[in-house]
């Protein structure tokens, strides 16, 4: 057991919705972040096309909100969609006054288009918005000195009722357990408020663009300690990740289809985009992706062509300095040549379940950003609206916070981890090959096209995986790659049951024994 500590608020998370949390409570109070590896490791630093805003004259909100609906294939909280939608041009202004370098064109800032948007309304930073928006907040979070950054933390479990050292069994949250990631110790670090902002579980998917971390660990966290969790059967794949052998999991950004892009079958040249969809490459992104996995399946294809080359060469090297850079390492000119990509998990829409103020089930709990389900993106997320969400949860939840202190108590004694009865690992290998089992079955089995019986493999196979995690966790010592394992599967498990419970196909959950769409939408909510 290490050395804990106990401050106001703990936020697990130092991406997009962790700083944003941190900053806006850090006015008034003492604010710890957690991150595992290290504070640029989550998704946030590897956004590339930008976040979506009504800021053009001719936009309205009304047009944004049916956009974000209409790729959610009707799923979406009306309440929640309007209420982010309409905070957007607050948080870019935010943003600014953060010092994120915008791109701008005669003095207005650049809007570009991506699939599902009926209008143009992406600011971003080149190709590259994510970096910039994580350094903006990152050196803000450093210089305010109520804010203490500690990296290198991976959260184990939320600290409940359960752990208090006169055991009360109540659902208050009090804090997390974390492994101190150098030294191995378990560390108890509690607060009057915690927030969990881990980002989502695309690693559970063997072809992801997401980071390694993005494991699930706070769904998985939430689940265990009480909360429900919604729709975690809509996992979102992107139609443009590049085909290459040796880097996996490179995104090639909508917004190069929003710039005039085009899809085409690398056998015959074929356009193929406009015979699946009126929208053409600008289809919301579930509809591309099914079809980019329709002509790789049907032709025996190993990737897809997405070709730019008929745009002028100055054009596409100023709009995407930094694919345009990578790929020439590769050996592709995208200015000349087209660019092979494949279809990869991209991101979780479920998660915990939240309200407008971020609050979840569980007393002191909150959460916001990837890891969460606000209702916002239903079935399927419109392009460049998490980032947004991130920024509009991230202050909710603070505001929520500071707005109730008075009723938040100071934390009880809690116990210390116990490691009495585990001892170090001689079997590592069960965790690497568990990692690798569950992300390969989980593509083949419960990827863009699904039907019952591969669910029902997949169930199987969580069923016999899920006593050997247990029982290699109740004996040895942990590791971060043992705390990732059991979350992922976990949350494999979260999705598999949640797409059994799903008897229709919508949005993102696309299964052939259901084909059709119910005329009622509603959430697949699963309760602990
Ligand atoms: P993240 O940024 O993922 O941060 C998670 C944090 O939690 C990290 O600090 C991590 O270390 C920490 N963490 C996780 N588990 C633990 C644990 N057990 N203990 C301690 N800390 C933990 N969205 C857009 O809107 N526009 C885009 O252009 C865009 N492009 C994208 C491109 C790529 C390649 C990817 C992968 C995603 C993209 N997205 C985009 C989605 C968007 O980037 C994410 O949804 C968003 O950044 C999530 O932010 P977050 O703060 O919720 O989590
Ligand atoms: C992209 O740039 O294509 C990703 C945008 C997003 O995920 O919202």
């Amino acid at each position: 057991m290490g050395e804990g500590t106990n401050f106001d608020v703990i936020v697990v998370g130092s991406g997009a919705a962790g700083l944003t949390a941190a900053l806006a409570l850090a006015e008034t109070k003492r604010v710890l972040v957690l991150a595992k590896g290290t504070l640029t490791g989550g998704s946030t630093a590897w956004a590339q096309g930008g976040i979506a805003a009504v800021l053009d004259e001719g936009d309205t909100f009304e047009n944004h909100i049916r956009d974000t609906m209409i790729a959610g294939a009707g799923l979406n909280r009306l309440e929640t969609v309007e209420y982010v939608i309409g905070q957007a041009p607050r948080s870019i202004q935010r943003l600014i006054e953060l010092g994120v370098p915008f791109n701008t064109e005669a003095k207005e800032l650049h809007l570009t288009r991506e699939g599902g948007h009926s209008h143009r309304r992406i600011v971003h930073v080149d190709d590259a918005t994510g970096w910039a928006v994580q350094e903006a907040l990152l050196k803000a979070a450093q210089a305010n000195p109520n804010i203490t950054l500690l990296p290198g933390r991976a959260c184990v479990d939320l600290i409940t009722g359960r752990h208090e050292a006169r055991y009360s069994g109540s659902g208050r949250v009090w804090g997390v357990y974390a492994l101190d990631e150098a030294t191995g110790a378990v560390e108890a670090h509690t607060a009057r408020a915690t927030i969990l902002a881990s980002g989502g579980a695309g690693r559970v998917y063997q072809f992801s663009t997401a980071p390694r971390g993005a494991t699930g660990d706070g769904i998985a966290m939430a689940w265990r300690a009480g909360c429900r969790v919604g729709n975690m059967e809509m996992m979102q794949f992107h139609p443009t990740c590049l085909y290459n052998l040796e880097v996996k999991n490179f995104l090639i950004t909508e917004a190069v289809r929003g710039e005039g892009g085009h899809l085409l079958n690398p056998r015959t040249g074929h356009r193929y985009m406009p015979d699946y969809d009126e929208r053409a490459e600008l289809a919301p992104r579930d509809i591309v992706a099914r079809a980019n996995d329709a002509e790789i399946k049907r032709d025996g294809l190993d990737f897809v062509h997405l070709d730019i080359s008929h745009q002028p060469p100055e054009f596409v090297r100023h709009h995407f300095p930094t694919i345009h850079e990578k790929l020439l390492g590769l050996g592709i000119d995208m200015t000349t040549q087209p660019i092979p990509v494949v279809p990869a998990q991209h991101y979780t829409c479920g998660g915990i379940v939240i309200d407008l103020a971020g609050r979840t089930d569980l007393p002191g709990l909150y959460a916001a950003g990837e890891c969460t389900e606000s209702g916002l993106h239903g079935a399927n997320r419109l392009a460049s609206n998490s980032l947004l969400e991130c920024f509009v949860f991230g202050e909710a939840a603070a505001a929520d916070i500071l707005a109730r202190w008075e009723q938040f108590e100071a934390p009880p004694p809690v116990r210390a981890w116990d490691e009495s009865r585990v001892t170090d690992s001689d079997e590592e290998v069960i965790i690497k090959q568990n990692w690798t089992e569950i992300r390969r079955f989980m593509w083949n089995y419960v990827g863009i096209v699904r039907t019952t019986k591969r669910l029902e493999r997949a169930q199987h196979r969580i069923a016999m995986m899920t006593g050997e995690v247990e029982d290699y966790y109740g004996h040895f010592r942990i590791s971060t790659d043992l705390i990732e394992l059991r979350n992922l599967l976990q949350c494999a498990d979260l999705i598999v049951r949640s797409a059994l419970a799903r008897h229709e196909s919508r949005g993102l959950h696309y299964i052939l024994d259901y084909p059709e769409t119910d005329l009622i939408a509603r959430d697949t909510v699963l309760v602990p």
